[in-house]
């Protein structure tokens, strides 16, 4: 997979990709990701980007032609399953669309900052809206960082065995259950008994039982009630 992110603040979304989880996957050439400085594209000698909005108001808007140029010269170079515009009034992520990003060859991220992008960006150069929660950020780069990492990490190869994202919470609009290690015993409090009995058919009913109160108390949306 690979994943070109335009941005007017690559600093800002050096530090996720160089630990861990998405730094291994990058090592190992499972996922490329590809940080563009749309004031690269900017216009003129001040490499403008933004400019006041028609009819008045408040803030700066992200022009579209500098994105135009940004989206062009990478779509020269490969084709594009979706270009994401990352956006407080876009569909909320959740497990099922990071699932099916997962599945894709080539993606654009496009990062909004000020008022945001002029409208016809929206219209015409975008294919996906998507929201991190509803909640207001001041650009879209952390909200590219969450969907890199929650698509990345169920690429193959990405996760091992122990770390699979199938016991995720949410893989089957359940919570995880919970999960204890040594000592069994700690101040007084102990380990669920069944959890030490080596009684793995009885472990993974308990498991999934735990699963479903925990979503019932916690998340009784996700069961569709
Ligand atoms: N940009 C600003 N707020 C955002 C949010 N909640 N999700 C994604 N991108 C954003």
């Amino acid at each position: 997979m690979r994943i070109d992110i335009i941005t007017l603040l690559p600093e800002l979304l050096r530090s996720p990709f160089e630990a861990s989880i998405l730094k291994r996957a990058i090592d190992n050439g499972v996922v490329e990701i590809h940080l563009h400085d749309l004031r690269k594209y900017g216009l003129g000698n001040y490499r403008q980007v933004d400019d006041y909005q028609f009819g008045g108001g408040a803030g700066m808007v992200i022009m579209i032609e500098p994105i135009d140029n940004c989206i062009s010269d990478l779509k020269k170079e490969r084709h594009y399953d979706d270009v994401i515009y990352l956006t407080p009034d876009g569909q909320t992520l959740n497990q099922a669309m990071a699932n099916e990003l997962s599945l894709k060859e080539n993606l654009i991220l496009l990062c909004g900052h000020y008022k945001g992008v002029d409208q016809r960006v929206r219209d015409h150069l975008v294919t996906k809206e998507i929201s991190i929660g509803d909640y207001v950020l001041s650009g879209g780069e952390l909200g590219a960082a969450v969907l890199c990492d929650t698509v990345i990490r169920l690429l193959p190869g990405v996760l091992n065995d122990e770390t699979s994202a199938l016991t995720d919470s949410f893989q089957d609009n359940l919570l995880a259950p919970p999960v204890y290690t040594r000592p069994a015993k700690y101040k007084g409090l102990e380990v669920p008994e069944i959890l030490l009995s080596g009684n793995t058919p009885k472990i993974e009913a308990w498991r999934e039982q735990k699963a479903h109160e925990r979503t019932v108390e916690k998340r009784p949306d996700l069961l569709g009630e």
